[in-house]
């Protein structure tokens, strides 16, 4: 069974109250559970954390070993070059999605420190594009 971890950063515990308009009114939690149904032959695994520090050793501890992670790394994705250094230095595949689409949105969100060492990027289309990142991973 593919081990595929979905991993969400800073603010991302607030899905479904945080900035409706822009992320959706739908928490993570259930649609992590919809998402389990859906790719019932996966093994799916979730973390998320606000503080950079613990999603960096998240991704030590998996890199070795998962199929894929799917990471959604909130405003770190514009500001981490440690981040982009832990994708680099592991050997599983990433992909960095965003729900919103970040280049329709503020400059800072145009640039992201992750993109260069992830396989590819989602962006845009709202709680979906984590299942995209997981159909891109086990393609
Ligand atoms: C986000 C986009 C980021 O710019 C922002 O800081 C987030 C969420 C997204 O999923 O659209 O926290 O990653």
């Amino acid at each position: 069974m593919k081990k595929i971890l979905i991993m969400n950063g800073p603010n991302l515990n607030l899905l479904g109250v945080r900035e409706k308009s822009i992320y959706g009114s739908q928490d993570f939690v259930s649609y992590f559970e919809a998402l389990k149904q859906q790719f019932a032959s996966l093994q799916l695994h979730y973390f998320q954390s606000n503080s950079e520090g613990a999603l960096i050793d998240k991704i030590h501890e998996v890199g070795f070993d998962f199929d894929g992670i799917v990471l959604n790394a909130g405003a770190y994705t514009h500001t981490s070059v440690a981040l982009g250094d832990a994708i680099a230095a592991i050997t599983t595949p990433v992909v960095e999605v965003h729900i919103s689409n970040v280049h329709q949105r503020e400059e800072f969100r145009h640039h992201s420190f992750l993109a260069k060492n992830c396989q590819g990027v989602i962006c845009g289309f709202g709680l979906d594009s984590y299942r995209l990142g997981i159909e891109a991973l086990i393609k």
